[in-house]
């Protein structure tokens, strides 16, 4: 627990979503950038000069002999998550790591267990769960206004074009749909899942997915995973990275739906449709703040001791190991075997 303000981050990696990250800071002023990292010093340099931070470093390794710095966020690819997250653990930082957490499950648990053993907070960044709009779905959801759920489907795809270099793209980064964007629209179907029915999330009973890899590179480009919740909630996730599409989440009921635009770069807008009336409700979710800034404001409130509210939506850890054995399950049914714990 930390009890002095603000805390004081460092960033691991210089790349695209770290400068979101860092902008983010700006709107929480429970926190400051302290320091930032890349294996390139230049790099790190102007990104330094255009967020502010007081201390740069051209390793990764020397920012976290930095005492200044309390917790880090790390934004360096899948691949080299787990080795990061041991390494600042064990410096005695506090971790706020990119999503997806780790390459599999078997990875997130030893990154938990390193975290207990040396005392740090570890959570998965999940932008879209912390936000009010998510929020307000799960209310809505729970309110019973469309009645009972039967179905939920939630979409994440964009066409990047080829690019078989790429870290989306390419194996030995982490590469392919999945792990980069199904792991929101596998989230969204157990967060949904769970609440309907009491509880914070839940976990598929049964899983079928197909999907399409790409001949050179082997990674996933477009697929999609049907589920049954308990409940006999059915559910469909749906990722490509070579495809465009209407990137929406639904929340299908007895009475009604409940249809979320821009569900992951929120805020957008809700719409409520209920069998019989001719008019929807919509709800236009206003920007007050960064969209990163709530997951900081939700990991620093954890920092000082103050747990999540049962009923807030926010990116808990036994959900991330949750949503990490499902994205197991769902990269095995398409050919892209890991070695996973027992799945179902
Ligand atoms: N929450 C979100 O909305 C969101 C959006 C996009 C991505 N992400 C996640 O954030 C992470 C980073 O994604 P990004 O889009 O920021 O990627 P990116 O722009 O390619 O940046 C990744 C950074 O990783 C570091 N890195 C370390 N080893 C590397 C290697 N062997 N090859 C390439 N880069 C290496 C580099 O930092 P230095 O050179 O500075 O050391 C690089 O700038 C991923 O895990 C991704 O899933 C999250």
């Amino acid at each position: 627990m930390i009890k002095k303000l603000p805390i004081r981050w460092g960033i691991l990696a210089c790349g695209n979503i770290a400068h979101q990250f860092a902008a983010a800071l700006k709107d929480c002023p429970d926190s400051v950038l302290q320091a930032v990292s890349s294996r390139d010093f230049e790099r790190a340099k102007v990104f330094a000069d255009e967020h502010g931070a007081a201390a740069v470093y051209d390793s990764y390794e020397a920012m976290l002999a930095d005492s200044e710095v309390d917790a880090v966020y790390i934004a360096t690819l899948h691949p080299f998550h787990l080795e990061w997250i041991a390494y600042c653990v064990q410096a005695g930082k506090h971790v706020l790591c990119e999503k997806p957490l780790t390459m599999n499950l078997r990875e997130a648990k030893q990154a938990k267990k390193l975290a207990d053993e040396n005392r740090c907070l570890l959570r998965e960044a999940f932008m879209y769960r912390h936000h009010p709009q998510t929020q307000r779905v799960v209310d809505l959801v729970t309110s019973g206004v469309i009645g009972k759920v039967r179905m939920i489907e939630a979409n994440f795809c964009y066409n990047s074009g080829e690019q078989p270099e790429s870290r989306i793209q390419a194996k030995s980064l982490g590469g392919g749909g999945i792990l980069d964007i199904g792991c929101y629209t596998m989230s969204f179907c157990r967060l949904i899942a769970g609440r309907a029915q009491g509880r914070l999330f839940a976990e598929p009973l049964e899983l079928k997915a197909v999907g399409h890899l790409d001949t050179q590179t082997k990674t996933d480009m477009w697929t999609t995973a049907a589920m049954r919740f308990e409940g006999d909630i059915l559910a469909q996730a749906t990722c490509a990275l070579r495809m465009n599409h209407e990137n929406v989440a639904v929340v299908l009921g007895e009475k009604g739906r409940i249809t979320v635009e821009l569900p992951w770069h929120c805020p957008g807008t809700i719409r409520v449709e209920l069998d019989g009336q001719q008019s929807a409700q919509e709800i236009a979710m206003p920007k007050q703040r960064h969209l990163f800034a709530y997951e900081i404001e939700s990991f620093t409130n954890e920092l000082r001791g103050r747990p999540i509210a049962a009923t807030e939506v926010a990116m808990r850890f036994d959900d991330t190991l949750g949503n990490m054995k499902a994205l197991d399950w769902w990269r095995q049914e398409i050919g892209l075997a890991y070695k996973a714990d027992r799945i179902g």
